[in-house]
C-alpha cells in the first residue's frame, strides 16, 4: 500500500497528534469524526515501550442493521461481479517468477547480477521501496480491517459468501507483493534487514485505524481509494527503477501495481453499485472519508528508533514523487469521475451537501499542496534512515 505526507492538511495524522504511544512521548486524544453510533474511548496511554497506537476516540459499527441486510442480499451479484476479477492461482504470478532461482546452477551469478544492478540505485528510492515493502508485509492488519465490516466479513475463517471469499482471496494475492519485495530487498544487500524486520514486527503490533467504523460504505471507499494509490505507488517505483537501469526491478514493480489495479477495479465496483442502490447513503459516506481523510496504512510505522519514520518516508516518497499529495487529489478526483457524483440526482439536501464537498475537494487539496510545498523547500533537511544502516537522505 501506499504514502505520503500532506503537511498539516491531509491525509495523514501528524506524529505529534496520532503517535502518542510509548513510554517517551506524550499522549493527546483526538476526537474522531462521528456517523450514526457513540464513540468509544481507547486506552492504554501509559504503557511503556509498546509500539505506536491510535488513541482517538474510536467509532465502532455505524451501519444501521437494515443496510448490513443490504450487503447480505448482494452476495450473488458479488460473486458474479466481483468474484471475477481474482485470478485463479494457477494463472497467478508467483515471486518466484521474478527471483534468482536457489535450485539452478546460475543461482550465485543471478544474484551477483541483482546487486550490480541494486548498486546503481540511490539510497532515497531504497528508502521509499523498504516504506512500499513494509506496507504490503503489514497484510495481516488488512485482512483484520476487512473483517471488521459489517456483513462482509468471514464469520468463520473459511465462510462460503461471496465476501468472505474474495476477502480471502484477496489476502492470498497481496501476500506475494511484500514477499517478493522482501526476497529482493535481501538479495539487493543495500538495506539494514534486520531493521525492517524490526519495523514490520512494530507496524503489525500497531494495527490502524482507517476510520471506516466496521461500515463496509465507508470500508470499500476506503480501499478503492488505497487501491488506487498502491498502484500509483508501485508504478512509479517501476518507472524510477527503469530509470535507474534496472529493468528487473521495474518489472517487479510493475507487475505488482497491475494487481492493484485489477484490485481497484473491483472496490470500486462495489461502490458503484452502492451509488445505484443508496446515492444519498453513499455520496455522504464518501464525505463523510474525506473529511476524516484518508489515513495511510502504515502511519503508525515505527523502527524502533525514529519517532517520525512515517512522516521522514513519505517525505521521501513526495519528494521523489513516488507519492504525492497531487497525487492524493488525482485519486479523489478520479473517483468522482469514477462514480459519476457530479451527475447524481435525487439527492436529500445532506447529500447534496456531501456531493458538493466532495467534488469541489481536489481543487481545493491541490491549492493547499502548492502552499506546502514551497514551505517544504524551505525546510528541507537531512534525515538518517535504520533501513539503510543510518545513512542520511534529504526529506
Ligand atoms: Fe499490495
Ligand atoms: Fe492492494
Amino acid at each position: 500500500m501506499a504514502l505520503l505526507r500532506l503537511g498539516s492538511v491531509m491525509t495523514f495524522p501528524s506524529s505529534s497528534s496520532n503517535k502518542p504511544f510509548l513510554n517517551c512521548r506524550s499522549p493527546t486524544i483526538s476526537m474522531a469524526s462521528t456517523l450514526h453510533s457513540v464513540p468509544k474511548e481507547t486506552e492504554n496511554l501509559k504503557k511503556p515501550c509498546l509500539p505506536p497506537r491510535e488513541v482517538h476516540l474510536q467509532v465502532t459499527h455505524s451501519l444501521p442493521p437494515q443496510k448490513v441486510e443490504l450487503f447480505k442480499s448482494l452476495d450473488e451479484w458479488a460473486e458474479d461481479n466481483i468474484l471475477v476479477h481474482l485470478k485463479p492461482v494457477e494463472k497467478c504470478w508467483q515471486p518466484q517468477d521474478f527471483l534468482p532461482d536457489p535450485e539452478s546452477d546460475g543461482f550465485y551469478d543471478q544474484v551477483k547480477e541483482l546487486r550490480e544492478r541494486a548498486k546503481a540505485i540511490p539510497d532515497d528510492y531504497f528508502v521509499v521501496l523498504v516504506g512500499d515493502m513494509i506496507t504490503e508485509e503489514a497484510l495481516p492488519t488488512y485482512q483484520t480491517m476487512l473483517n471488521t465490516l459489517d456483513g462482509v466479513r468471514d464469520e468463520t475463517g473459511a465462510s462460503l459468501t461471496s465476501w468472505a471469499i474474495w476477502n480471502r482471496a484477496w489476502t492470498a494475492e497481496e501476500n506475494r507483493h511484500g514477499d517478493l519485495l522482501n526476497k529482493y530487498l535481501y538479495l539487493s544487500g543495500r538495506v539494514d534487514m534486520k531493521q525492517i524486520e524490526k519495523t514490520i514486527q512494530y507496524l503489525i503490533g500497531s494495527g490502524m485505524d482507517p476510520k471506516t467504523e466496521n461500515n463496509p460504505y465507508l470500508g470499500f471507499i476506503y480501499t478503492s481509494f488505497q487501491e488506487r494509490a498502491t498502484f500509483i505507488s508501485h508504478g512509479n517505483t517501476a518507472r524510477q527503477a527503469k530509470e535507474h537501469g534496472d529493468l528487473k526491478l521495474a518489472q517487479i514493480c510493475g507487475t505488482i501495481a497491475a494487481d492493484e489495479k485489477r484490485h481497484e477495479t473491483a472496490y470500486t465496483k462495489i461502490v458503484e453499485k452502492l451509488f445505484e442502490i443508496d446515492p444519498d447513503g453513499t455520496v455522504m459516506a464518501l464525505a463523510d472519508m474525506m473529511k476524516k481523510k484518508i489515513s495511510m496504512p502504515a502511519h503508525l510505522m515505527y523502527d524502533g528508533k525514529d519517532d517520525n519514520l512515517f512522516e521522514h518516508f513519505s517525505a521521501v516518497a513526495q519528494r521523489l514523487g513516488v507519492y504525492t499529495v497531487r497525487d492524493y487529489a488525482d485519486i479523489l478526483e478520479f473517483l468522482v469521475g469514477r462514480w459519476k457524483i457530479e451527475k447524481l440526482t435525487g439527492l436529500s439536501g445532506e447529500g447534496q451537501r456531501a456531493q458538493d464537498f466532495v467534488c469541489g475537494l481536489p481543487p481545493r487539496i491541490r491549492k493547499l499542496e502548492e502552499r506546502a510545498q514551497g514551505r517544504a523547500k524551505q525546510a528541507s533537511s537531512i534525515v538518517p534512515f535504520s533501513w539503510i544502516f543510518g545513512r542520511e537522505v534529504k526529506v
